[in-house]
């Protein structure tokens, strides 16, 4: 027996109005998000990666419903969670939670950390283990963040003090899936690894699988497992971490690592040694 990824998307497509109208009056649309499937399964993270506009923002609020697909599914622990409405669809929001990249304007600058932690329950009409207090020390002490903050506002924290709030937001509904898109890609570099390494560490004590978009490969290295590499709406490639960098097989793939600054010379050499492999094949097969 196999068992269910968490996760599995099939056949996702979104389409949009371009605003303009064809000779028949008829609204044009695009499809932002053109027959994408992918698996996230517990304890991995699956980066999805690609140029601004491609759909990764898109194809994750399809993911966690926050928004309906034109066609496909979406599978949680296998079940179709597309039709859920109610009392399920609530539950499956608290299964998956966003982490949104500017962390200031997604924590309303008027409520203390206590208010915008213990929302997500108040919202469910869940009661709030140990008290509203409790719950959101322990929660900040988990994320790193003094507890003794609790009753401050957003703006009297750092950009990744910030972001942690919006983890530890997350984090109180006990979710399952987390999707993070571009959460770090407003952070300094050196915060930037600090909440990766505290995504990570969550990761491993909660089982978390996590959908990680960003734009910045080196920090997809940091953190993923698998790699989907996203372009004009489609996957179209995905691998391991492993495989994606050293040995990337889609020639888009290939342009979208040239692009970044490379800083790794052991990574560096295997690229060029796999692209070495596959001139000499190609060689090969054009002498046969
Ligand atoms: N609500 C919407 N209405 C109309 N068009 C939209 C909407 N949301 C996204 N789009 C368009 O769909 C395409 C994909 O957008 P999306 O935000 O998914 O891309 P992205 O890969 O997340 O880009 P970025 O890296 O810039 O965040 C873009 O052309 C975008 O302009
Ligand atoms: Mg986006």
């Amino acid at each position: 027996m196999t068992t269910a990824p968490l996760c599995r998307a099939t056949g996702l497509v979104k389409e949009f109005a371009t605003g303009r109208r064809d000779a028949l009056g008829r609204a044009r649309t695009f499809r932002a998000v053109d027959d994408v499937s992918l698996e996230v399964s517990r304890g991995e993270t699956l980066a999805l990666v690609g140029e601004s506009g491609s759909g990764k923002s898109t194809t994750a609020r399809l993911v966690a419903r926050l928004m309906d697909a034109d066609a496909g599914s979406v599978e949680f622990e296998g079940e179709d969670v597309s039709a859920l409405s109610g009392r399920a669809l609530h539950d499956f929001r608290g299964s998956v939670q966003v982490i949104f990249q500017d962390p200031f304007s997604s924590l309303n600058p008027r409520h203390t950390v206590e208010r915008i932690v213990t929302a997500p329950l108040v919202y469910q009409g869940r009661k709030i283990p140990g008290g509203a207090r409790r719950f959101t020390r322990d929660l900040m002490d988990r994320v790193g963040l003094d507890p003794d903050f609790s009753t401050r506002l957003p703006s009297q924290f750092s950009g990744g003090q910030a972001q942690r709030i919006g983890i530890a937001r997350a984090l109180a509904v006990g979710p399952k899936l987390v999707i993070c898109d571009e959460a770090v890609s407003a952070l300094d570099v050196s915060v930037q690894a600090q909440v990766i390494n505290l995504l990570r560490q969550l990761q491993s004590e909660e089982g978390f699988g996590y959908l990680f978009i960003a734009h910045d490969l080196a920090v997809v290295r940091q953190i993923a497992t698998r790699v989907a590499v996203m372009s004009g709406g489609r996957i179209v490639e995905t691998g391991e971490r492993d495989q994606i960098f050293g040995d990337p097989r889609h020639e888009y793939t290939r342009e979208l690592l040239a692009a970044v600054p490379r800083i790794d010379p052991e990574w560096d050499a295997r690229r060029r040694e796999a692209e070495e492999r596959r001139r000499a094949a190609a060689a090969e097969a054009g002498a046969r």
